[in-house]
């Protein structure tokens, strides 16, 4: 792969030992090529022989030539780079008093944050080079996050959105929500750790006593979220494997009472956030919900749907799916949008999900058959594996039956009725025991 050159950046500040702060203190934030000069003036003489500079940081105050003469100098011979001055007077005061303005004020002596501040905009390429991804609604209950945090601005370039020790707030929450960003980014380590602190909190929140069924509902979402982001980024771990564990007993413990589907559809309150992690966690409802009408549903078949609707995508790692309404569609277009290391990872993830499975301890057998069958159709036109009603498992059946219902209902919304789901799907699930699901579904409307 080509390698990017670096940013260059000039530092120009006649104290000594503040001109190895600001270059100590960018080298631990970014990587770049810093050159020092001494006064406004040893700069010049480099911009002189050489202007390639992404960024300028000056001191304002130098015995030889100021930081604002020196700003005069690059604006008149029009240098390019972006200019940061340092300086004991606030930006307004710099305003007021000069006509040619720097990019950005880094006000002395607190200027580290407001220089870190300009550096991330300006170079929007912090050393990011081992970064995993995290669902928004998973930052949401961190409180103060002892790591940087980052958005992805294109394949390769990130951009500082929260500093060390910066609080993340609901108010954050809906800000990046907002803005349509679904996923930010941790350095490897970093993440390794966060993730180690989740699991902590949410063991303690899950046996929270008295949580209403929304709560329940809320922290599942966010359990879920959790869980992808673990097995997308690490695979399985011991903890990924707790929390998963954690998540389906929350699940179970909330899906007892026996709710007609329409109620229990209102119940499940869906919402707009991470498409994929809502999903999972709003699946085991719905296909215990079938298991029971099919006279199936056991102990052992509610732990089945619960970790299968958990772990089913959460090896997918692509933002691109947050696009997507319904995964059905995603399944149509992906060939013609997604790149082909993109889409090789959508077609396998079903296996790919069925081996993390099968690496959990003490689960009900063929949890891994049910994945790995999620996205096979009754006529044989699904995949992986392209089989059709006669091989595909009885549990898969009621899964990819529910998984359809939950994405019809996702794109329905309020206008949602059963009768129409069974019309339009009455040809697809024409034999065997989709089309017994199907019927059962219809006798209850019908009852
Ligand atoms: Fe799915
Ligand atoms: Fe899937």
């Amino acid at each position: 792969m080509e390698q990017k050159p670096l940013p260059r950046i000039l530092v120009v500040e006649d104290e000594p030992e503040i001109r190895e702060l600001v270059t100590f203190f960018i080298q631990s934030e970014f990587k770049a090529e810093i050159v020092e000069a001494e006064n406004g003036l040893e700069a010049k003489k480099i911009l002189e022989k050489d202007t390639r500079f992404d960024i300028i940081i000056s001191d304002y105050t130098m015995p030889e030539m100021s930081g604002e003469a020196l700003l005069q100098y690059i604006r008149e011979n029009k240098i390019q780079s972006k200019f940061i001055l340092m300086s004991a007077i606030d930006a307004e005061t710099v305003a007021e008093v000069h006509k040619v303005m720097p990019d950005a004020v880094a006000a002395k002596p607190l200027f580290t944050q407001p220089l870190l501040d300009a550096l991330s905009i300006f170079l929007t390429d912090p050393v990011v080079e081992n970064h995993v991804s995290i669902a928004v609604e998973h930052l949401n209950r961190a409180g103060e996050i002892p790591f940087a945090v980052y958005a992805r601005l294109s394949d390769q370039k990130f951009i500082k959105v929260l500093h060390e020790h910066d609080f993340f707030g609901s108010e954050d929450l809906v800000r990046f929500q907002k803005k349509g960003i679904s996923h930010l980014f941790l350095q490897r380590d970093d993440a390794k750790a966060f993730f180690k602190k989740q699991l902590d909190l949410y063991v303690s929140l899950a046996q929270t006593k008295d949580q209403s069924s929304d709560d329940i509902i809320q922290l599942g979402d966010e359990i879920t979220s959790a869980v992808h982001d673990m097995a997308s980024n690490f695979g399985f771990s011991k903890d990924l494997e707790q929390l998963t564990k954690i998540g389906i007993d929350l699940a179970l413990k909330n899906i007892s009472s026996n709710l007609p589907l329409r109620e229990l559809l209102k119940n499940l309150d869906l919402k707009t956030g991470n498409y994929l992690a809502i999903h999972s966690s709003r699946l085991p409802y719905i296909a215990n919900h079938i298991t029971r009408l099919m006279g199936w549903s056991s102990d052992s078949t509610a732990y089945k749907m619960a970790l299968a609707s958990m772990i089913h995508d959460s090896t997918l790692s692509l933002t691109v799916h947050a696009e997507y309404k319904e995964e059905a569609r995603l399944a149509a277009e992906a060939a013609q949008k997604l790149s082909s290391t993109h889409l090789e990872e959508f077609y396998r993830h079903p296996l790919q999900a069925a081996e993390l499975t099968l690496k959990f301890s003490g689960i009900p057998p063929d949890i891994d058959t049910i994945v790995a069958q999620h996205h096979e159709r009754c006529d044989g036109s699904g995949f992986p594996q392209g089989i059709n009603h006669t091989r595909i498992a009885p549990l898969s059946c009621v899964f990819i039956i529910a998984h359809d219902l939950l994405c019809f209902y996702e794109e329905e919304g309020k206008n949602f009725k059963i009768e129409n789901f069974i019309a339009l799907r009455q040809n697809e699930y024409s034999a065997g025991n989709f089309k017994k699901i199907l019927h059962e579904l219809a006798m209850l409307e019908l009852s």
